[in-house]
């Protein structure tokens, strides 16, 4: 068992840390990862957006699933952390789950991996699908696609079949219900708001046998939002999400393999913009609002030496 304040594993985004045997500690950097591949230059308060915005929906879900928050306040958390001020605002204290081996994706409308797959084979991690779909179109129906979670490189399709050979058919079932549920709690939810969640994916885990809600929920990172009132199928759509920078990237002709190319300064800037413009469209809060009562200093730059310091004496 690793020892109280050790990193305990590094994911694209989050720095993860033992916080004594049951709890972790998830630290939302500044990374940001684009067709699996973590770009160079991180994106200023990305972090604090993602976890304001977790928050925002664990709150609003709890009463589908229980969730692993234990706390957000800093000064909730063990030493060494609650000293640290570049964790203001970025980081959870969660319950540690061994959390369940899917990607939990739940799809109301064509998009991203789904319509590359739609269009090769009419359907989606084996979902059959009506013909004569277009891009970004509404689904008849939200459906389930859950992807395997590959520690490196790219989640892949599974079919129904494939996932229950995964987790078993009492588990698939579960999460297929509950991936649905809290889809269409965060759709109606953010449509009151004026955004249309394309997709979204949750993961799960057990802590002492019961499933709970685990990592994040309905970031940018893990949901594509739209704005309603722009929106029109038959091509992509303009998004609060990543797919801004992925467009960027596309057309700086990368191969999308690594390395990755270094950001520019305005795309950088226009990243943290859509990011920051994100958490206030969905929580309908100015984002200040969520940085001033968690004590954030301010400094992004500085923010991101500090989290590569704390991690590396912690490693
Ligand atoms: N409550 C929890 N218990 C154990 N592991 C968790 C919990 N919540 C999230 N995780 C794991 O922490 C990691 C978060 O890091 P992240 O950068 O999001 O990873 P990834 O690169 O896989 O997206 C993920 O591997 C996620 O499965
Ligand atoms: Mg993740």
């Amino acid at each position: 068992m690793s020892g109280a304040g050790q990193l305990v594993a590094r994911g694209k985004v989050r720095d993860v840390y033992a916080a004594g045997d049951d709890a972790l500690l998830l630290v939302a950097t500044d990374r940001l990862s684009a067709f699996d591949v973590v770009l160079p230059d991180p994106i200023p308060d990305k972090g604090r957006v993602l976890t304001g915005l977790s928050l925002h929906w664990f709150d609003r879900t709890s009463d589908l699933v229980g969730n692993h928050l234990l706390g957000a306040d800093r000064a909730s958390f063990p030493a060494p952390f609650r000293d640290e001020p570049s964790l203001a605002g970025r980081a959870l204290l969660v319950r540690r789950a061994d959390v369940v081996p899917l990607e939990c994706v739940a799809r109301g409308f064509l998009s991203g991996s789904g319509w590359a797959q739609y269009r090769e084979t009419g359907s989606v991690c084996g979902v059959a699908l009506p013909a004569g779909l277009v891009e970004s179109d509404r689904l008849p129906e939200p459906i389930f696609t859950p992807t395997t979670k590959a520690a490196e490189g790219h989640d892949l399709p599974l079919t129904p079949a494939e996932a229950v050979d995964l987790v078993g058919r009492g588990l698939y079932e579960r999460l297929k219900e509950l991936t649905l549920a809290i889809y269409e709690r965060i759709a109606d939810t953010a449509a009151a708001r004026g955004l249309i969640v394309a997709d979204t994916k949750f993961e799960f885990g057990f802590v002492d046998g019961e499933l709970l809600l685990v990592d994040e929920v309905g970031t940018p990172d893990s949901s594509r939002y739209w704005p309603a009132d722009a929106y029109a199928p038959g091509g992509a759509q303009p998004s609060f999400d990543k797919q801004y920078v992925r467009d960027w990237l596309d057309a700086s002709g990368w191969d999308r393999e690594p390395p990755p190319p270094t950001l520019p300064a305005d795309v950088v800037a226009g990243t943290a913009g859509r990011y920051r413009e994100a958490y206030e469209r969905v929580t309908g809060e100015p984002f200040e609002s969520y940085l001033a009562p968690a004590g954030v200093a301010g400094d992004a730059l500085g923010d991101a030496a500090a989290l590569d310091r704390l991690r590396k004496e912690r490693a």
